[in-house]
């Protein structure tokens, strides 16, 4: 080899080497006491050992103003690229905090914009790891054509390929917008998103807040219903966004992974038989129905700190990836409010994106009555839920377990919501609503001039009761296909989901529908 060739691969890999260094020694261990990982430590945490190819390593900024034109932000405080995550393609950004506190200017964006370029032709995931003080402040309005091109691609992504956030350090101003646009949001402790920080709010609005509880992991996971997923640490939060990917496919036009499994599909499980009790106000945990249908009793709740009046997640039968839907009677006796409307709604949107089945399981009392739900606009909320299923074309199957009331029933993927297949539990109670209320409704005269008003009334209800609240009526209607033992569930829903695997179902042709926001 020449002399003057050796020089130039020695300066490549010098170049390489600064770059792979980001914002220096000293950052770097300031993010390390910090108890967070650096952005190429978090990538090769995230991806498969080897597996990583990066692009634009070498892309500058262009910045003059303020000092800029001095500044040097190795790797634009951003690394991208594609890889693999147990075996299976992905695409992924990861922000550089130890570079300009890894803040977003033009040439930061575009890079990101690429990598999600890449992952939307290939067809592939896309996995954007934030850690980010927002906006390149310097960079202006040039910072603010970045976030909008990011946001422009989330939103062209949508439905096409996962997009998965995961906010692991500070995600400020606008950056919160991007995981917002995207499907999953997984926050580790330590990390916090909002729209505008403590010192703002305590400028404009007198309150006092702290980062922690204005817009950390739990405030997301708990109250705003922001993110999706919480994780004790920055591993755990990875391993868990790998969990999440085992059960999704590549794209839109992909099939669900199928993943072998030693559970016997006809295997029926006793306790089930007695699990759900007979009286409708008595609560028991749907999950346990849930892990109990399921291959291996695996279960990946979402969202599960959030609205936990409804269940929802995903699971596999016979090897199959299927999205579940549940009522949880042991939170607000189930019933469906205003929170519970748009996280089951998102849910099943993303599911009927991505080709994955529909499993919903039916426990509810009705939309929840109130004031606050009414003013809050519960009517509008609950409507996404009826959109949401009416509009999914995947195989929709459905379990009443036991109240299914009013129009929530309808909600709950009821057969009326074009479910391809509905059944009840001998349990069942299906119902214009309540016996209670139905009583005191219908038989309102007869009840206030009785001459003992509280007997005539526990009369009407029973007899309401034995009337309308089973699954006979229904069934003799065909609403229900069959009423099933309870353990026989997880066989009747295999060869349900198995009958239902070609399942095509057009609709007329359309820009796209306005769903209620
Ligand atoms: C430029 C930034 C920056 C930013 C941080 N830095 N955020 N540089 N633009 N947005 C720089 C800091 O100057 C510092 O540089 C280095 O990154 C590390 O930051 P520190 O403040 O030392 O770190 P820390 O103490 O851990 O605090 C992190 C932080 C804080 C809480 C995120 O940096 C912060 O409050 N940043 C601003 C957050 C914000 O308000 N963003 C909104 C921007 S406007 P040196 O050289 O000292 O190491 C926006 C609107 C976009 O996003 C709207 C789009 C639709």
């Amino acid at each position: 080899m020449s002399e003057e060739l050796e020089k130039k691969l020695e300066e490549l890999q010098i170049e390489r080497d600064r770059i792979r260094a980001g914002g220096g020694e000293k950052r770097i261990q300031k993010q390390h006491d910090s108890g967070k990982m650096t952005a190429r430590e978090r990538v090769d945490a995230f991806l498969d050992e080897g597996s990583f190819v990066e692009m634009d390593m070498f892309v500058k900024h262009r910045a003059v103003d303020f000092g800029m034109d001095k500044v040097d932000a190795p790797g634009e405080g951003v690394v991208v690229g594609h890889g693999t995550v147990n075996g299976r393609q992905i695409c992924v950004s990861a922000q550089d905090f130890t570079v300009i506190g890894g803040s977003l200017g033009e040439m930061h964006a575009a890079k990101i914009c690429k990598a999600m370029d890449l992952a939307s032709k290939i067809g592939v995931p896309f996995i954007c790891l934030n850690d980010s003080g927002g906006a390149r402040i310097q960079e202006g309005v040039d910072a603010l054509k970045g976030y909008g091109e990011i946001f422009y691609r989330n939103t062209v992504c949508s439905g096409v390929i996962p997009q998965i956030s995961v906010i692991m350090g500070p995600c400020a101003g606008g950056a919160v917008y991007s995981p917002a646009l995207t499907d999953f949001v997984f926050m580790s402790k330590g990390a916090n998103m909002f729209i505008t920080g403590p010192e703002v709010i305590k400028t404009v609005t007198g309150e006092n807040v702290t980062f922690e509880e204005l817009g950390g992991a739990m405030t997301h996971n708990q109250t705003s219903g922001v993110a999706h997923f919480v994780a004790e640490d920055e591993q755990q939060c990875l391993e868990d966004v790998k969990k999440l990917l085992s059960f999704l496919p590549d794209n839109n036009l992909d099939e669900v992974p199928l993943v072998e499994t030693k559970d016997d599909p006809n295997r029926m499980d006793e306790f089930l038989q007695d699990l759900i009790p007979l009286n409708p106000n008595k609560p028991y945990d749907v999950r346990d129905v849930l892990k109990s249908v399921f291959d291996d009793g695996d279960f990946l709740e979402v969202q599960e700190l959030y609205a936990q009046n409804i269940v929802v997640g995903f699971g596999r039968l016979n090897g199959r990836t299927v999205g579940a839907v549940a009522n949880q009677p042991k939170i607000m006796a189930g019933c469906l409010d205003i929170n519970a409307s748009d996280k089951a709604a998102r849910f099943v949107r993303f599911c009927d994106a991505f080709n994955i089945p529909l499993l919903t399981f039916s426990d509810v009392p009705g939309y929840l009555p109130g004031v606050s739900q009414e003013h809050g606009g519960v009517i509008r909320h609950g409507a996404k839920l009826l959109y949401a299923y009416s509009e999914a074309t995947v195989p929709k199957i459905t379990v009443i377990l036991r109240k299914a009331y009013g129009g929530a029933y309808i909600a709950m993927c009821s057969r009326h919501l074009a479910a391809d297949m509905v059944f009840a539990l001998p349990t069942a109670e299906i119902a214009v609503m309540g016996p209670s209320g139905a009583a005191n409704i219908i038989y309102r005269k007869e009840i206030k001039a009785a001459e003992n008003p509280d007997d005539l009334r526990e009369q009407k209800i029973e007899e309401f009761r034995e009337r309308s609240a089973n699954p006979y009526v229904a069934a003799s209607r065909g609403y229900v296909d069959d009423i099933i033992q309870p353990k026989e569930m997880r066989p009747k829903l295999i060869s349900s989901l198995e009958t239902l695997l070609n399942k095509r179902e057009s609709r007329p042709s359309k820009k796209h529908g306005n769903l209620p926001v």
